[in-house]
């Protein structure tokens, strides 16, 4: 039963002790969140495992990206354990490190710049945390760096202090929003199709482009809508909206307020009692948020929004196999990038973790 395997897990994590710690994203179940030792964002969750040095293992409650982030910024000797391999994230999918390398090599071709006397390089390729390894790999060997959803701004502004342009992947919406907030206007923004030669641009759009969006989304966040905002405003008076930036910008710009996971936990903290919030983000972080803030009124903009489908695979069954076999001395499920990856991502990386103010 879910208590006996509540039970079993307890038990498990007792005798692992510190050696093992319980990482968990904030889209993560309440049946996976009530054992995590550490709860985040993306970026925190990053943090976390390159603050904890003395854990042996990390069983990390997430999807598949933010395991391979975890591996290459903890230590070698410390094992990164995904309880359900089959959690993956299919924004991070829509970019493979192949395509990467072709947009790059025909956007080389198509911009084809000499070098400039302000020492600019032509473009900067800059990568959503949500993206695989090989990317960041990629941008760590090209001069570009790794961003979330909570310091966008901060990288984008790094990296227009190095180049004329940036190439973003994966996520259009958050390069989008990140860079309209910056004052750059739509059109200086061409989408990068993967599967059409220059990406459907001509030359001319990317030589004129300040931020070149890979074709890329959040199936999550992509079916939030303006129309949602306008019913939670007329059912409710003084709702304030805060949303996730992977939200389209038409949705973005109609909410009160965007940002990362830990923006949106934090606007809630610091709500007053009696306020309502609208979220639009996934559905088992607001249900949380409305459980551990009684005083408020949360609910999510989307009436039948879906979890997260990939971060639901961690289920409890899950967390219960890993730990025993960790128990057993063995390592299931870990995920490991191999060290030339690891060594060129991390440059992307600290890159970004010094960039963040
Ligand atoms: P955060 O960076 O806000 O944790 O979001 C991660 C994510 O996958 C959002 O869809
Ligand atoms: Fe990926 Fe979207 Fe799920 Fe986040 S919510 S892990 S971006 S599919």
């Amino acid at each position: 039963s879910d208590d006996e395997l509540r039970q079993w897990i307890v038990a498990a994590k007792e005798q692992l002790g510190d050696r093992v710690q319980i990482l968990g994203h904030f889209y993560q179940r309440d049946e996976i969140i009530e054992h995590a030792d550490f709860v985040g964002d993306s970026f925190m969750l990053a943090q976390a495992a390159k603050d904890h040095p003395e854990a042996e293992a990390f069983v990390f409650c997430g999807v598949h990206f933010m395991a391979e982030t975890a591996d290459i910024l903890s230590g070698p000797e410390q094992a990164v354990i995904l309880p359900n391999l089959a959690a993956g994230c299919s924004m991070a999918d829509m970019a493979t490190i192949d395509q990467v390398e072709d947009c790059w090599r025909d956007l080389m071709a198509a911009l084809d710049e000499p070098s400039r006397e302000d020492g600019l390089q032509p473009v900067i390729p800059v990568t959503y945390m949500n993206s695989s390894a090989a990317i960041k790999a990629f941008c760590g060997r090209n001069g570009g760096i790794v961003c979330t959803s909570s310091n966008a701004r901060t990288v984008l502004e790094w990296a227009f202090e190095r180049g004329q342009r940036v190439v973003f992947f994966p996520d259009q919406h958050l390069g989008r929003n990140t860079a309209k907030d910056m004052g750059i206007a739509e059109e200086l923004m061409p989408l990068w199709r993967p599967h059409l030669a220059l990406g459907g641009n001509t030359a001319q759009q990317l030589r004129d482009a300040r931020v070149i969006l890979w074709n890329g989304f959040c199936s999550v966040h992509k079916r939030f809508t303006v129309a949602q905002i306008e019913k939670a405003r007329a059912d409710y008076p003084g709702v304030r909206v805060i949303v996730h930036p992977e939200c389209p910008a038409a949705v973005v710009e109609a909410a009160d307020g965007a940002g990362s996971t830990e923006y949106i936990r934090k606007q809630i903290e610091a709500a007053a009692p009696g306020d309502v919030i609208a979220v639009g983000t996934e559905i088992n972080l607001v249900n949380r948020l409305q459980q551990q803030h009684p005083e408020l009124t949360v609910f999510c903009l989307d009436p039948v929004v879906c979890p997260c489908s990939t971060m639901y695979r961690i289920h409890p069954a899950y967390l219960a196999w890993t730990l025993e076999g960790l128990l057993a001395g063995e390592q299931p499920n870990r995920v490991s990038v191999s060290d030339e990856v690891s060594r060129d991502s991390r440059v992307a990386l600290e890159r970004m973790l010094a960039a963040r103010p």
